[in-house]
């Protein structure tokens, strides 16, 4: 068993419905935003990656809510991806627009703390230009790992899905991604989803001081099991986090073993 946080070991917060569900995640986002502005100093911003799918809507339009949106920092808070589908931000199938339409556009945060993925040009070349931008960015040259504390995180928050067949972000089951372990960002085609996508690889999420995992529904209870079990044949599996793996679940999705 590794000593640091992983998917199959991560704490597991069950909610009753998805409205109790997302109301919790959206306040602990806002808790770790709050801790991590306070312990970073006025120069640190709170960054957070987001995925795409259908789950974490809700979540995401709960975010841009009045209520919400006049609490959370947005003008110290930047925001990165996980993976996206290459097409146009204006494709229906774009991550990068989904966010764009349900928060991004209806809260106070200023268009260059927002880094979407490209949407244009060679999918190899358009994963290195967003690999360019983490760097820049973060000011990062190497991936801190679970062992040295000393180089800062990445990421302080990256928030995940996993499919029905257990991948999360656009790491599917036998794709080569799986095993680049030197790039932060990958271009990759699934033989199983649609579009060629661009995603986080293992090393960069697994530079994330938290990563959380958000599911819900019956359909994905036994994928759930089965990562508990340290199933590796499921891309979830691998996942690992600087400080701890967390998962975010409806009572629905809660497996009967875990
Ligand atoms: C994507 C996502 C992907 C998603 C899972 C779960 O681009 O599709 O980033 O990894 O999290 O497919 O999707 P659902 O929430 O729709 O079940």
């Amino acid at each position: 068993m590794s000593a640091h946080p992983t998917a199959a070991t991560g704490a597991l917060k069950v909610f009753p419905d998805r409205e109790h569900l997302v109301h919790a995640l959206a306040e602990h986002l806002l808790a770790l935003a709050e801790r991590t502005l306070a312990e970073g100093g006025a120069d640190r911003p709170f960054r957070i990656a987001l995925s795409g799918g259908s789950t974490p809507q809700a979540l995401y339009a709960l975010m841009a809510a009045p209520d919400y949106a006049r609490r959370f920092p947005w003008a110290r808070t930047q925001f990165f991806m996980v993976d996206d589908r290459f097409v146009p931000h204006s494709h229906a199938d774009s991550n990068g627009g989904m966010l764009q339409r349900l928060l991004f556009d209806h809260v106070p945060v200023p268009k260059s703390n927002i880094f979407l993925m490209p949407d244009s040009g060679a999918s190899t070349e358009a994963a290195r230009r967003y690999e360019a931008t983490l760097r820049r960015v973060t000011g990062l040259n190497t991936l801190p790992t679970a062992g040295n504390t000393t180089t800062p995180p990445l990421l302080d928050v990256c928030l995940l899905g996993m499919g029905t067949d257990g991948h999360t972000a656009s790491l599917f089951p036998g794709q080569d991604v799986l095993s680049n372990h030197t790039d932060w960002v990958a271009a990759c085609t699934p033989a199983t989803a649609p579009h060629i996508r661009l995603t986080l690889t293992y090393p960069a999420i697994a530079a994330s001081r938290h990563v959380i995992f958000l599911v819900a529904g019956a359909d994905k209870q036994a994928m759930l099991a089965r990562v508990r079990a340290q199933d590796t044949s499921l891309p979830a599996t691998a996942i690992s986090g600087l400080c701890d793996v967390t998962w975010y679940m409806d009572q629905a999705a809660m497996p009967l073993t875990a």
